[in-house]
C-alpha cells in the first residue's frame, strides 16, 4: 500500500492584533501547518512564534506575495480587509480564504443595512429609526419617544467604540446632532441608528458556515467597557471567558439563537445568492431568556477568539481550509477546558487623551517562573501570553497605545482559569498597564 504524505502547508494571517497571534497560536501546533505569514508583521509573532511576514500595496501585489510563498490558505483576521474586497479578488483567483465576500461584510460595514436586513425577515432586535441630517427632526421625536437610556450607533465602521448610551434625552439630541455633523465619528457617524436600550446580558455567539450550513461554536461573554462594573467608554472588549454557566447558556437558548437569528440570515442571503463563507458574529443580548441581536460582525470577535480557539481539539487549520473551500465539517470537537483572558491596555485606550508613555517597554517579573514556557505555548498547563498591539525594536518588546497584550488563562473550572489568568497579568509589565479586575463575574456570581 502506497502511503501518501501531505507537505507542511503555509497559511498567511491578514491583520496583526491579539486574534490573529491567537490564530498563529492554534495553528502553529498542527504538523500539517508550516510556515505562517503575517501581514501586517505582528513584532512579537516575529520574536516568539518565528512567524514571517509580507508586505503588499494592492489587490495584485498580494496575489503575487501568496503565489510567491506557496501560501495554501489565507485567513482574514479584521473587518477592514474584508470591507475592501480581498476574499472575493482571492476567491476569482483560485486561493482558498477564509472570510465573506465584500457583499457579506456589510452585515458589519452598514449598521443601517444590517438593522434592515434582518427587520425584513423578523430576527428580532432593538427598535431603531436610521436617521440623517436630513431626518434629524424625525430623529429628535424618536428620542423623545423612547425611555432611558438612549443608544446611538455610528452607521460605519468605528473600531468598537461608535456606541454611544445616553442617560439624558437632552444629551442624547446634542450627541445626534454632533454624529450627524461628522464631528464624532467622522463620515462613519453621518448617518445614526438610534435604538432603544435593551436591558439584559450580552452573549457573544460565533456560527461557522461554508455557504451552505452551519456550524456553532460554543458561546462567549466580552466585557465592552473600560473598567470594573461594565463603568466607563465602550471599547474593542478588555477580556472574555467560556464555558458559560447553565444559566447563562444553554441547548434552549442555543436553539432559540439558531431558529429565531441563525438560520434565516443564513438562509436568506443563501436565497439572494451571496452566501456566506466564513465566520459569523452575532452580538446577542439576553432579555427575559429571549435573544435579540445586537449587531452582526463578520470576523472572528477580539478579544473572544483568544479564549475559543485553545478549547479546540478538531486542529484549527483543518477547520478554517474546510470552510474556506465550502466542504462542511460536521462535528468540531472541545475540550473539557475553561478560558479567561484579560486585556492589559496602555493608560490612554479608549481615552480622550494621549500618554507620552508609549511605546513602553515589556518586562516580565522573574518571581514568575512559569512566565518562559508560556511565552511560547509550550502546552503550558496554566496559559499563555497574546502579544496584540507591540513594537518590537532591538529585538526587545515595547507596548504601543491600545490594547497590547492579553493573557489567556485555563482552568478546570471558570475559577482556575481566571486565577491563572491574574497570575499571568501581574508576570508582565509595561508603563500604565490597564486592565479590568472583574473578567468573568457574571459567570463568578453562581457558583
Ligand atoms: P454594538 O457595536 O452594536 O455591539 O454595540 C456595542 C455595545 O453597546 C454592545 O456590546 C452593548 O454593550 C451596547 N449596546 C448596543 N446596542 C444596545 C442596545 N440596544 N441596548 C443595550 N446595549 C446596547
Ligand atoms: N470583542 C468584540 C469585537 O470583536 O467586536
Amino acid at each position: 500500500m502506497q502511503h501518501t504524505r501531505t507537505l507542511p502547508q503555509s497559511v498567511l494571517i491578514i491583520g496583526n492584533g491579539g486574534r490573529e497571534y491567537a490564530i498563529a497560536l492554534a495553528l502553529q501546533q498542527d504538523k500539517e501547518v508550516g510556515d505562517i505569514f503575517f501581514a501586517p508583521q505582528n513584532p512579537a509573532a516575529t520574536l516568539y512564534l518565528n512567524a514571517k511576514s509580507l508586505t503588499y500595496k494592492n489587490h495584485d501585489e498580494l496575489l503575487q506575495v501568496i503565489q510567491e510563498n506557496y501560501i495554501a490558505l489565507v485567513v482574514i483576521g479584521p473587518e477592514a480587509p474584508l470591507m475592501d474586497g480581498i476574499s472575493d479578488f482571492l476567491r476569482l483567483h483560485g486561493i482558498p480564504v477564509f472570510g465573506p465576500s465584500l457583499a457579506n461584510a456589510q452585515l458589519e460595514g452598514s449598521k443601517a443595512y444590517m438593522k434592515e436586513f434582518i427587520s425584513n425577515i423578523h430576527v428580532p432586535t432593538a427598535r431603531y429609526r436610521e436617521i440623517m441630517l436630513e431626518n434629524i427632526i424625525e430623529g429628535f421625536a424618536f428620542i423623545e419617544s423612547l425611555p432611558l437610556p438612549i443608544v446611538l450607533k455610528a452607521n460605519g465602521l468605528c473600531g468598537g467604540k461608535g456606541v454611544l448610551i445616553l442617560d439624558s434625552k437632552t444629551e442624547a439630541k446634542e450627541k445626534l446632532q454632533e454624529m450627524l455633523e461628522g464631528k464624532l465619528f467622522g463620515d462613519s457617524g453621518k448617518k445614526v441608528i438610534i435604538e432603544e436600550f435593551l436591558d439584559g446580558y450580552e452573549l457573544s455567539v460565533f456560527a461557522l458556515s461554508n455557504g451552505d450550513d452551519y456550524v456553532v461554536l460554543p458561546a462567549c461573554q466580552d466585557h465592552k467597557r473600560l473598567f470594573d462594573g461594565d463603568k466607563g467608554p465602550n471599547t474593542g472588549g478588555m477580556g472574555a471567558y467560556t464555558k458559560l454557566p447553565k444559566n447563562l447558556y444553554n441547548d434552549d437558548l442555543e436553539e432559540k439563537i439558531k431558529n429565531k437569528i441563525l438560520t434565516p440570515t443564513f438562509q436568506t442571503l443563501k436565497n439572494m445568492g451571496q452566501p456566506y463563507q466564513g465566520v459569523l458574529f452575532a452580538g446577542i443580548m439576553i432579555v427575559k431568556n429571549e435573544p435579540y441581536l445586537l449587531e452582526y460582525n463578520v470576523r472572528f470577535g477580539d478579544p473572544e477568539c483568544e479564549v475559543l480557539l485553545p478549547t479546540l481539539k478538531t486542529p484549527l487549520f483543518k477547520i478554517l481550509s474546510s470552510f474556506a473551500k465550502g466542504e462542511k465539517i460536521d462535528t468540531i470537537e472541545f475540550y473539557d477546558i475553561y478560558c479567561v483572558c484579560v486585556v492589559l491596555s496602555s493608560s490612554d485606550y479608549a481615552q480622550n487623551f494621549k500618554s507620552e508613555n508609549y511605546p513602553a517597554k515589556i518586562t516580565f517579573q522573574d518571581s514568575c517562573k512559569d512566565v518562559d514556557s508560556t511565552l511560547q505555548n509550550k502546552d503550558s498547563e496554566i496559559g499563555h501570553f497574546i502579544f496584540a498591539n507591540t513594537t518590537l525594536k532591538d529585538r526587545i518588546l515595547y507596548a504601543n497605545s491600545g490594547r497590547a497584550v492579553v493573557v489567556l488563562g485555563k482552568g478546570k473550572n471558570i475559577q482556575e482559569a481566571r486565577d491563572n489568568a491574574y497570575k499571568l497579568a501581574t508576570c508582565i509589565d509595561f508603563e500604565g498597564k490597564h486592565y479590568r479586575k472583574d473578567i468573568g463575574y457574571q459567570a463568578l456570581k453562581n457558583i
